[in-house]
């Protein structure tokens, strides 16, 4: 396996192409390691930092990880097919299952942070949360909130620091 590193926005228009379908957020506490499609999202200046902004709603076992970690990573494919494992870990909880054994995804250690990535995929993102926005539920369009927050399940929005960013290449 060859790393290769990046900067945080040389490979930004392939990853908000994919992101659309879908990327992989990574957390981890203690032994757990639990994976989750996003679509929404993408790459922020703020503070003069760069920084990967994520939603995550509250009902997720990723924010009750996130909330614990301060850290995730972000893991987008490329050139591989994954569709089969971003619908399973866009539809299951890490709270029933272990998606990184049922998907059979392999685990690549971060090279910064604690959580690793998932070295299936070509692109990764390490990031250190710094600040985090719970959404103003007054704020939102009403026609938005009959569309996304019927039941009231709002989104978090989480500001990662992005401290690595690199291409993996060759075999797992
Ligand atoms: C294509 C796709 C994109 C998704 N994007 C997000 C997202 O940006 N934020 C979010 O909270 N959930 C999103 N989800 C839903 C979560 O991935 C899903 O609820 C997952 O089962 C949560 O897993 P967890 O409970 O292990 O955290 C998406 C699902 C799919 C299929």
């Amino acid at each position: 396996m060859k790393y290769q590193t990046i900067k945080y926005h040389e490979m930004s228009t392939e990853m908000l192409e994919q992101l659309r379908i879908g990327a992989f957020f990574t957390t981890k506490v203690g032994d757990k390691v639990n994976t989750m499609t996003i679509a929404w999202g993408g790459i922020n200046i703020v503070w003069n930092k760069p920084l990967f902004v994520a939603y995550v709603r509250f009902s997720r076992d990723s924010h009750e990880m996130v909330e614990k970690s301060c850290e995730f990573t972000i893991s987008v494919p490329l050139k591989k097919d994954m569709r089969k494992a971003l619908a399973y870990c866009g539809t299951k909880s890490g709270r029933d299952v272990n998606k990184i054994k049922e998907m059979n995804l392999t685990l690549a250690p971060g090279r910064v942070v604690e959580t690793p990535v998932l070295s299936d995929c070509e692109l990764h993102y390490e990031c250190k949360v710094i600040y985090k926005l719970p959404m103003e539920h007054g704020l939102i369009p009403q026609d938005v909130k009959e569309s996304y927050y019927r039941h009231d399940d709002y989104h978090i929005i989480y500001y990662g620091e992005i401290v690595d960013s690199y291409i993996i290449k060759g075999e797992k």
